[in-house]
């Protein structure tokens, strides 16, 4: 597999060419590649362009550019093109939301692809309204709710480029975003309904707002979920409603180049500062559309529930592209999964005939623990197929999904990807497969993945070693927004290949493959830790914490925890007129909650005298993620430089 990589010329002109006439014509050392191309280019095929790309892939790494001189709109794939068929009228979306107080036991909405049609072209005629033009940014931070999708596809049918941020994140990371993607519109909601509460959404951005450097922001628009009382300012703020009532229709699409970003999407990393990862048209479509169909087994008659929310990637490639692009009907929930009571999860599934279900690992150790008697008390004979996304899933976790949950019949799909990579990269195949519980089994058609030392060579049967990537994908991500020079350095440095020195994608995850082949994804090698399946920079966490005015230092660190893969520990030292107290334990972690998420709250604060740095002056995680998991130290100390640091520390306990 260490067969030189063909310059781009070369690979465009040969892509069509049938992988057995390469052979037959003696190419052997490309025949891979060509497989791997031709197999990209008919996948490409299946989506509406309106100019017909005349060359598969420029690669020069790591830029990479795919289906050269194409032009489409993405909304064509996932909409138009079912019009002209029967599925104009089958269900695009079912909805149902968190029963609020006052209201209906069971809010539900259906739209079938003619519906959200419709009101895709409508909105998206609001939004020219509001002077967005193609190549502007728009920041949707929305509950689960159908116009979150609208919103989507509305400035995708426009050509502007959406950034979706998860409704959990605080105003400060809410105004970072908007700041950094230089968002013109904001697009929200009052209020979204979760575990009977309102979540203030519009309360958030009024205060992500108020700072000056999100003076980017013309217009905001609020959909009206809740119906709680919000402040609208005049001449910025609008209703959904009305806007919607008096929009011209975009019937029109706007038709961009292929690699034109549809989207951005901000993820954690080993830096404080999150990364804008920015993805394109055409690549990014081919690469969800096909893994859609391919890993999910699409079956026109099938109801797919993937239970991720649309502000992280799970929701922006299988709630929303992926499925519709295949003309699928998909699911959506607004609320908890064990809200109004724990058994949630599966009376939606009886009720709404789910023949799908894709979640998380921390999720199904959830349910596992409430207890099988909430699963058995429904009928599931519905679900055909089940998937898992996130994070490595425990073996015994995979048994009780496939036993209690799939009936011993449905097959389990553990699918690994990220942000990055914009669409699934490793999976069984149902009915192709046979799966090893707690392995993502095989790269898929068209991805080349290997386990590798740090030296490039690849690791023998079972022996740990780094994900890389070495070959392009169509779905990769084209770069960090604003910051070119920063997603080269975080991911194309690190690793090569060690004949040709070709940059290779480096995953951040540990992995091993066994003597069959199988991978299995250990987990982060970096610093991000995966806390119920949400990324966080331990930088992003300490960043926030060093933010109180009680603290000098803070370094934070994973801990294995059963339910959410991991959690967070904050070793922190204090100013020196500062006392530790319980107290100030319980502000820092508001604190983290405040400049982040609640979601990212560390689970345990740490005094510490001093923290452990080597003589260069680094803080050595290692030794600290040791203490959070074993409670004491027993690595190689020699490159310490306080020793008296790490003695303070394991005296704690
Ligand atoms: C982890 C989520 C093991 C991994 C789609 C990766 C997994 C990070 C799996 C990306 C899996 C995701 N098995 N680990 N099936 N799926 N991961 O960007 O560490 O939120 O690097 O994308 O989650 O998280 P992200």
């Amino acid at each position: 597999m260490n067969d030189r990589f063909p310059p781009p010329a070369r690979f465009a002109q040969r892509a069509r060419v049938n992988a057995d006439t390469a052979e037959a014509l003696g190419l052997h050392g490309l025949h891979d590649d060509i497989r791997r191309l031709a197999y990209w280019s008919e996948a490409a095929d299946a989506l509406v362009w309106r100019t017909r790309w005349h060359t598969l892939v420029d690669w020069q790494p790591p830029r990479s550019k795919w289906f050269v001189g194409g032009t489409l709109n993405a909304t064509e794939t996932c909409l138009d093109q079912h019009l002209h068929t029967w599925r104009r009228n089958k269900a695009a979306l079912i909805w149902e939301g968190e029963p609020m107080q006052g209201g209906r036991p069971q809010d539900t909405r259906t739209l079938t692809y003619q519906q959200l049609f419709d009101e895709v072209v409508r909105f998206a005629g609001v939004l020219r309204s509001l002077g967005v033009q193609t190549g502007d940014r728009v920041c949707l931070y929305m509950p689960l709710v159908p116009e979150a999708v609208i919103a989507m596809l509305a400035c995708a049918r426009l050509g502007a480029t959406h950034s979706v941020v998860f409704g959990g994140f605080s105003a400060e990371a809410l105004r970072d975003r908007i700041h950094d993607a230089g968002c013109k519109v904001v697009v929200t909601a009052d209020g979204g309904a979760r575990k009977g509460q309102v979540v203030h959404l519009k309360d958030t951005v009024d205060a992500a707002l108020a700072d000056p450097r999100t003076g980017c922001v013309q217009k905001v628009v609020v959909v009206r979920r809740t119906g709680h009382a919000v402040a609208m300012t005049a001449g910025r703020d609008v209703w959904w409603d009305d806007a919607m009532a008096q929009a011209r229709p975009v019937t029109e699409a706007v038709a961009v180049d292929a690699e034109h970003p549809l989207f951005i999407l901000y993820t954690s990393g080993t830096t404080g500062k999150p990364k804008g990862v920015v993805h394109s048209t055409g690549g990014y479509l081919t690469g969800v559309a096909r893994s859609y169909r391919f890993v999910f087994d699409h079956k026109d008659e099938d109801i797919f529930w993937c239970s991720a929310d649309v502000g992280w990637v799970t929701g922006h490639s299988y709630v929303v592209y992926g499925p519709l692009a295949n003309g699928a009907t998909v699911f959506l929930y607004e609320g908890a999964p064990v809200y109004p009571a724990p058994d949630r999860f599966w009376d939606i599934i009886e009720r709404n005939r789910i023949s799908v279900l894709y979640t998380a690992p921390t999720a199904i150790r959830t349910f596992m623990r409430l207890g099988d008697h909430h699963v058995r008390a429904h009928d599931l004979s519905s679900l055909r197929l089940l998937g898992s996304v996130g994070e490595p899933i425990n073996p015994e976790a995979w048994r009780w999904y496939h036993d209690v949950v799939g009936g011993g019949r449905c097959p389990i799909v553990d699918t690994w990807w990220q942000t990055e990579t914009g669409s699934i990269m490793a999976s069984p195949l149902p009915g192709l497969t046979t799966a090893k519980p707690g392995s993502c089994m095989h790269p898929l058609p068209g991805v080349d993945l290997a386990v590798v030392r740090p030296d490039g060579h690849e690791c023998a049967p079972d022996e740990q070693g780094l994900l890389v990537s070495r070959r392009p994908w169509p779905s990769m991500m084209r770069t960090v927004w604003g910051d070119d020079e920063r997603f080269r350095q975080t991911y194309w440095v690190q690793l090569k290949d060690p004949v040709t020195g070709a940059p290779w994608y480096f995953t951040g995850d540990g992995a091993r493959r066994d003597k069959d082949g199988a991978l299995w994804v250990i987990g982060r090698v970096d610093d991000v830790v995966n806390v119920s399946g949400h990324r966080l920079g331990t930088a992003e966490v300490e960043s926030a914490l060093v933010l109180h005015k009680a603290v000098a230092e803070a370094a934070v660190v994973g801990r294995p925890d059963d339910v959410k893969g991991q959690g967070i520990v904050a070793f922190v030292t204090l100013k020196a007129n500062q006392t530790p107290t319980e107290a100030l334990k319980k502000e820092l972690m508001a604190q983290v909650a405040a400049e982040i998420g609640s979601f990212a709250r560390p689970d345990d604060v740490r005094w510490a005298n001093a923290l452990p740095k080597t003589r260069s002056g680094k803080i050595m995680r290692r030794l600290l993620r040791e203490l959070a998991t074993k409670g004491r130290v027993e690595g190689d100390m020699t490159s310490l430089e306080d020793f008296s640091a790490i003695a303070a520390l394991q005296s704690e306990d």
